[in-house]
Formats: C-alpha cells, sequence, structure tokens
C-alpha cells in the first residue's frame, strides 16, 4: 500500500492541536504501512510451504453444528482442551460441485495468513472421506443474527464494522489475495465484539485479473457478473453493499427474480433514503461505482482513499487495529450465539477417495 498523497495535515484546520492530531495520525499510518510490508514476507513464507497434515479426526470431541454452507458444515468441537469451529466437507460433495480448486486453495490461504478481523487457522487435515479445517471459534455468532434482530444498525455502528473490514481487505489485497465473499453471514463476533471474517472458500491470490463467476448474487460486483475480468476492486463494491445493507436494512438491487439483481447491478443506479447524510452518500456512490478503474480502494492512492474519507474520519485506524475501541454491542458471554441446526453424521469410506485430487490438501 502506497503512502497517502494527500498530506493528513491539510485535511484538518490548521489549530494547533488538530495539527498534532494530524502528525500522530500520519504517524499511526506509517506504522499500519510497515507491518504490512512484515505481514507480507510472513505470508510469502507460509504460502510458499503449505501445512501438512498434522490431526486426525479421532482427536476432535465434536459438540453441536454451528453452521452449513454449500460446500460443507461446521461444528463446534474440543481439541487439546479448547474449542474450535471444524469446518467439515465431505470429499464427494466439492468434486460434484466442481470446486476442488476453490478448497485447495481456500485451505493454502487460510494456513498462510494471520489478521485480528480474520479466524485463525489451527489446522487442516483429510480421512478417506472428508477434508477438515480447523479454525479459531467465533463465539459471537454471525453478523447476520445481529443484523436480523437490529433490522439495521446506526451510523457508528456500521462505521465501526465497515472500517474493519477495510483494513481486513488493506491486509488481504497487500497479499494479492481476493476475498470475494464478503456478506453477512460469513462475518462474524468474537467474544469482544470484533469481527471475524470466515469462509475462505473464494478466496485467490490473484496478481493481475481473474474470470471465475462467484460470489453471492447481491454482493456481485458488474464485471463478475459481465465476466471481462476482475481483480481486488470487487471486494470494495461489496464492502459498499454491506455498509448500504446494514445501513438501510437492505442490499441496494435487491429483488425476487435473481436475474433482475443482476440487471440492476449492471445499470449501477440505487436509491439511497432521503434521511442519509452526505458523507456516506458520497462514500456509498464512489464504491458502488460501476466502473472499476473510477472505483475507491482501486485508484492511484489505493484504499488510502476510503481510509481518508469523510465518512471514516471518527476512526482512529491504529486503536482500531490495537482494538482499544469499545465495540458497540459485545455478545452476552456464555450464550449460544448461533442457530440449531440437524446433526450430521460423518460418512464412512474403506478407502482413500479422489487420493490424486486432495493431494495437496
Ligand atoms: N470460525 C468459525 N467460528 C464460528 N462459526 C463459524 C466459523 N467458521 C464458519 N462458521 C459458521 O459456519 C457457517 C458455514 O461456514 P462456511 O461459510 O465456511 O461454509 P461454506 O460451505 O463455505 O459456506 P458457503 O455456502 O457460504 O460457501 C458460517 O456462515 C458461520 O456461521
Ligand atoms: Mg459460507
Amino acid at each position: 500500500m502506497g503512502n497517502c498523497s494527500r498530506s493528513p495535515a491539510t485535511q484538518l484546520s490548521s489549530t494547533e492541536t488538530r495539527q498534532v492530531e494530524a502528525e500522530s495520525q500520519s504517524k499511526d499510518e506509517s506504522e499500519v504501512n510497515i507491518d504490512l510490508e512484515h505481514a507480507k514476507q510472513e505470508f510469502e513464507a507460509k504460502y510458499a510451504q503449505s501445512s501438512k497434515q498434522t490431526a486426525k479426526i479421532e482427536d476432535f470431541q465434536l459438540e453441536t453444528t454451528i453452521g452449513t454452507g454449500t460446500f460443507g458444515y461446521v461444528v463446534l468441537a474440543k481439541y487439546e482442551n479448547r474449542s474450535l469451529a471444524l469446518k467439515i466437507m465431505e470429499k464427494h460433495v466439492i468434486v460434484e460441485l466442481g470446486q476442488v480448486e476453490h478448497i485447495l486453495s481456500e485451505k493454502h490461504i487460510l494456513q498462510a495468513i494471520n489478521f485480528p478481523f480474520i479466524v485463525t487457522f489451527i489446522c487442516a487435515f483429510k480421512d478417506n472421506a472428508h477434508l477438515y479445517l480447523a479454525l479459531e471459534f467465533a463465539s459471537g455468532g454471525e453478523m447476520f443474527v445481529h443484523f436480523r434482530n437490529m433490522k439495521q444498525l446506526p451510523e457508528d455502528q456500521v462505521q465501526f464494522y465497515a472500517s474493519q473490514i477495510v483494513l481486513a481487505f488493506e491486509y488481504l489485497h497487500n497479499l494479492n489475495i481476493i476475498y470475494r465473499n464478503l456478506k453477512v453471514e460469513e462475518i462474524l463476533f468474537d467474544a469482544d465484539g470484533y469481527l471475524k471474517l470466515t469462509d475462505f472458500g473464494f478466496a485467490k491470490v490473484v496478481q493481475e485479473r481473474t474470470y471465475t463467476l462467484c460470489g453471492t448474487p447481491e454482493y456481485l460486483a458488474p464485471e463478475i457478473i459481465t465476466g471481462i475480468g476482475h481483480n481486488k476492486s470487487v471486494d470494495y463494491w461489496a464492502l459498499g453493499i454491506l455498509i448500504y445493507e446494514l445501513t438501510v436494512g437492505v442490499t441496494p438491487f435487491q429483488d425476487e427474480d435473481p436475474m433482475r439483481i443482476f440487471t440492476k447491478i449492471l445499470q449501477g443506479s440505487f436509491n439511497i433514503p432521503g434521511y442519509f447524510a452526505s458523507d456516506i452518500r458520497d462514500l456509498l456512490s464512489k464504491l458502488l461505482q460501476t466502473r472499476p478503474l473510477q472505483r475507491y480502494g482501486n485508484l492511484q492512492n489505493g484504499v488510502d482513499d476510503i481510509k481518508n474519507h469523510p465518512w471514516f474520519s471518527s476512526i482512529n485506524w491504529e486503536s482500531l487495529l490495537k482494538k482499544r475501541i469499545k465495540a458497540p454491542y459485545i455478545p452476552e458471554p456464555d450464550k449460544h450465539h448461533y442457530e440449531t441446526y440437524e446433526e450430521k453424521e460423518l460418512i464412512h469410506a474403506e478407502t482413500e477417495l479422489y487420493p490424486t485430487e486432495f493431494d495437496s490438501f
């Protein structure tokens, strides 16, 4: 990430106090940049040497299912006396859905990244019929559930959450990783009310652009739909959708008919409620910009254009990264924050299924 080309001092009033704030702010930014450099080296070392199988299913005490998805289900489990989330995927489902590459990429990336607002990888292993990803358990539940109860969130709360996503994207994009899966179901709460992004099933290391159609219809950027090739800027489009959804209560291009969702996205026109203040209007128009070359996050200053946007002016990025800001919602401790699901049985296979396909898992 390049340094911010605008001096922070020029954004602030000329009073002395403000200048002091500006100087400390710019110091904060350079500290964040140094960390990014270090993060890249760490990632590259781990990515070059993918982790080896370090556990077996018998080492885990499976408790309750806390989530399901297209590719697998996630079970709360005990391993070496700690609680964790075990994502269990049946090999045959992955092969039938043509998702082998995505799952290999998910594991390869997860085992090499490390960021406060992303679930931490613990280990990965496989047996004859399954693949397993053991992840840190985010105990506070899905943003989806909290949001469903709240219906809409006040702007300052949305700022608190969106700014963590911005930092997670800054971290990932610096490693040339596109996430491509932003939605309220994949944003989890930790016990302290900070976020943990999960489900790296669509994440990919991309140097220039990529062409696969993947993601959730309401969050897809226009260039994913048209298939002309896309880059990291699709994550910033999705960030615009998320900010809109959390603030308004619905996504901007919602429709019962999925084809009409796509038409609306390609047209790129959406209604901003009259009560929206000018800052959020302006930021949304810059993120939900149909032309990727003009989209915020994808211009010369990269993510700094977003971080320096007036809508985020109350966020101290360094304090946020260090979790020094009190979260607006702290999940009730000792409560189970996940929905109830029907429990699935592990399947049995006499011999190893798809050994070649999943060789590198
Ligand atoms: N580390 C975690 N801690 C707690 N819950 C989790 C964790 N990881 C995933 N979950 C829960 O399990 C659900 C399913 O996991 P995940 O999204 O990774 O599966 P998937 O099959 O890839 O889903 P999708 O259909 O969205 O691609 C999540 O939406 C979330 O509710
Ligand atoms: Mg998912």
